[in-house]
C-alpha cells in the first residue's frame, strides 16, 4: 500500500471544531463506519473540557448510526444535508439543536459545487480498493462520493472488508459540467453506462488508509402486513389496468420506488402480477425485493444510487456477481435522480406520502406541520418529473386517531400539479386530468378511510367555493383537533366555522 495506514482515531484527529465533513454513501449502504464514531469521542472530550466542537455533515442519503447517531447523541453535528432516519439525530433536529437542510437528493453535489453550502474540508469514503493512482472502488452506495473527493481539502478512505472487491465494476461514475457548459447526460435506457468504474481522487489529498471490517447497517423489515399488502395489490392492478387502456407501452417503463415496507409490498405485488411483463428499474434505492425479483427474471435491470439491502442480501450478490453484473449498476444521486433523465426515460414513480389532502397535495416530511419526520429524500426529484407519479399510504395512522387525508396538508413537499395518482389501502384515486373539486371527490370517495369519509365530505360542503374550495380557519382543523384531543375524529367543524 502506497498510502499510509493510519488507525480511525489518528484520521478523525485531522477534523477541527468547525470543519465540514463530506461522507460517502447513501442510505446507511457505503458509509464510513469507523472514523466518525472517534470524531464523536473528539466531541465528548473537547465537550467536557468546555470547549466547543461541532462540524457540518454533507453526504448522499441516511446514514447509519455510527454517524448520524453518535454524532447527534455528542451533540457534535452543527449542520447536515440532506435526508436522513436517524431517531437521535430527528429528535436533535426537532429540539432546534441542529440546522438541518433537507434538500432534493439531486441536488446535493451540484449544490456543494456551487458553493451554496459552504467548503468541504475532509471528505471520507468508503472503499472496497484502492490503487497507488488513487483510483477509489467505492462499495454498495454512489451517493455523492466523486464531488466531495474533488471538493476536499483532505481525504480518508475507510477499506472496508466486509465489502467484497467483486463490487469493483458495479459503479457508473459521472459527475455532469455545471452550467454554463453543462451537456446532456447521456443516458437513454436504463442500463447504459457513460462513466468510469472509479473515483479518481488526487493521491496528493490521500491522508491515509482507514483498514476496517464493518458491514452496512441494514435495516431489517417488518413482515408485510395485510394494508401494505392491499395497497401493493392496488398499485399492481392500477398499473395493469393502464397497460391495458395503452397509457403505459405494452414493453412497460421503468419504475421508482421508495424505500420501506410499503415500497416493499408494492414491488412484491408487481413480481407477481405476470400481465405486467419483465421491466427495468430506474430508482435511487434497491431492497431486497427487487433482487429477489432480478433472480426470478421479473426484473430485467436494476439502475440505482444504492443497494439498501440486507447483509446476506449483499452478501448473496456478492456471491454471484458473474449472475448480477450485466443487471445492476450503481450511480451517484445526482444521476440516479436526475430530472432530465426521469423525464427521458419515462419513469413511473411511486413514494410514501405522510399525508395527502383531498385536492392532491402530498406531505412527505412534517409530523403537524413543524415536526421533521425524515426528510423529502428523492421524492420531489421522481414525482415532479415522472411519467406517472403515484403515492402511496395508508389512510390512517396511530390506530385511527388520524386520517392520513386530511382537507389541507399541514406541510406541502409535492404539490397538486405534480401528483397523479393517490393510492391507499381503500383504492386507487386516480387525478389525471381532474379540476381539483373532481380530484377532491376521487380522493375522498377512494381513498379516505371509513371513519373520517362524512367527516371529509362535510368539510367540503362548507368550504368557501372557489377553484380549490377551502375555508381557512377550518382548512387544519383535523390537526388542530389532533393536536388537543388525541384524535381526528372528534373534528367539529362547527368550532371552526
Ligand atoms: N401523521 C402522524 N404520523 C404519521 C402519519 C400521519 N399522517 N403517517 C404516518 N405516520 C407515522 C407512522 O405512524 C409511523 O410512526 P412510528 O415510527 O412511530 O411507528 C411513521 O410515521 C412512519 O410511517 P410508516 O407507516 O411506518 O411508513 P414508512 O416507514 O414507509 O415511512 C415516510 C413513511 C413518509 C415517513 C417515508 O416514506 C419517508 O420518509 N418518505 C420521504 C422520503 C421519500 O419519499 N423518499 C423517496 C425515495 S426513497
Amino acid at each position: 500500500m502506497v498510502f499510509k495506514v493510519i488507525s480511525a482515531a489518528e484520521a478523525a484527529s485531522y477534523v477541527k471544531h468547525g470543519f465540514n465533513i463530506g461522507l460517502s454513501g447513501f442510505t446507511p449502504a457505503g458509509t464510513p463506519k469507523a472514523v466518525t464514531p472517534e470524531i464523536a469521542k473528539i466531541a465528548e472530550e473537547e465537550h467536557s473540557k468546555g470547549n466547543p466542537f461541532q462540524v457540518g455533515i454533507f453526504t448522499g442519503a441516511s446514514t447509519g448510526d455510527a454517524t448520524d447517531g453518535i454524532l447527534s447523541r455528542t451533540k457534535a453535528i452543527r449542520y447536515r444535508a440532506p435526508y436522513t432516519t436517524n431517531s437521535d439525530f430527528r429528535k436533535a433536529v426537532n429540539n432546534g439543536e441542529i440546522a438541518y437542510n433537507d434538500i432534493h437528493l439531486s441536488q446535493m453535489a451540484q449544490e456543494l459545487r456551487y458553493g451554496f453550502m459552504g467548503k468541504v474540508d475532509v471528505a471520507i469514503l468508503e472503499a472496497c480498493e484502492i490503487t497507488p493512482d488513487g483510483k477509489v472502488y467505492l462499495t454498495a452506495a454512489g451517493g455523492i462520493a466523486p464531488t466531495i473527493a474533488k471538493l476536499a481539502d483532505k481525504v480518508i478512505i475507510e477499506l472496508n472488508s466486509a465489502h467484497s472487491k467483486n463490487m469493483m465494476g458495479l459503479h457508473d461514475v459521472y459527475e455532469p459540467l455545471d452550467p454554463p457548459y453543462r451537456r446532456e447526460i447521456p443516458i437513454y435506457k436504463p442500463s447504459d453506462r457513460i462513466g468510469l468504474p472509479y473515483v479518481q481522487v488526487d493521491p496528493k489529498k490521500i491522508i491515509g488508509v482507514v483498514e476496517v471490517n464493518k458491514p452496512d447497517e441494514a435495516r431489517s423489515f417488518t413482515k408485510p402486513d395485510p394494508i401494505t399488502d392491499m395497497i401493493g395489490q392496488n398499485v399492481a392492478d392500477f398499473l395493469a389496468a393502464d397497460m391495458k387502456r395503452g397509457i403505459i407501452p405494452s414493453t412497460f417503463l421503468p419504475l421508482q420506488s421508495g424505500v420501506g415496507n410499503i415500497a416493499n409490498a408494492v414491488l412484491g405485488a408487481l413480481g407477481r402480477n405476470h400481465t405486467i411483463p419483465a421491466f427495468e428499474m430506474y430508482t435511487e434505492v434497491i431492497q431486497d425485493s427487487v433482487i429477489d425479483l432480478i433472480r426470478q427474471g421479473r426484473i430485467k435491470f436494476g439502475s440505482t444510487c444504492s443497494l439498501t439491502v440486507t447483509n446476506n442480501c449483499l452478501q448473496g450478490i456478492y456471491n454471484d456477481m458473474d449472475f448480477f453484473h450485466d443487471k445492476l449498476v450503481l450511480r451517484q444521486s445526482e444521476i440516479s435522480n436526475n430530472p432530465e433523465i426521469i423525464r427521458r426515460l419515462g419513469i413511473i414513480s411511486i413514494n410514501t406520502a405522510i399525508e395527502a389532502d383531498i385536492y392532491g397535495n402530498i406531505n412527505s416530511t412534517q409530523i403537524c406541520g413543524s415536526k421533521m419526520m425524515n426528510g423529502i429524500g428523492g421524492s420531489g426529484d421522481f414525482t415532479r418529473n415522472a411519467y406517472i407519479s403515484i403515492f402511496t399510504c395508508p389512510s390512517v395512522a396511530k390506530d385511527g386517531m388520524i386520517s392520513s387525508i386530511v382537507p389541507m396538508v399541514s406541510h406541502l413537499d409535492h404539490s397538486e400539479h405534480s401528483v397523479n395518482i393517490v393510492i391507499t389501502e381503500q383504492g386507487v384515486a386516480d387525478l389525471r386530468g381532474k379540476s381539483p373539486i373532481e380530484r377532491s371527490r376521487a380522493i375522498i370517495e377512494n381513498c379516505a378511510h371509513p371513519d373520517y369519509k362524512n367527516l371529509l365530505w362535510d368539510y367540503v360542503k362548507f368550504a368557501s367555493k372557489g377553484q380549490t374550495p377551502h375555508t381557512m380557519s377550518a382548512s387544519l382543523a383535523m390537526h388542530d383537533t389532533f393536536l388537543k384531543k388525541g384524535d381526528m375524529r372528534l373534528t367539529n367543524w362547527e368550532d371552526y366555522k
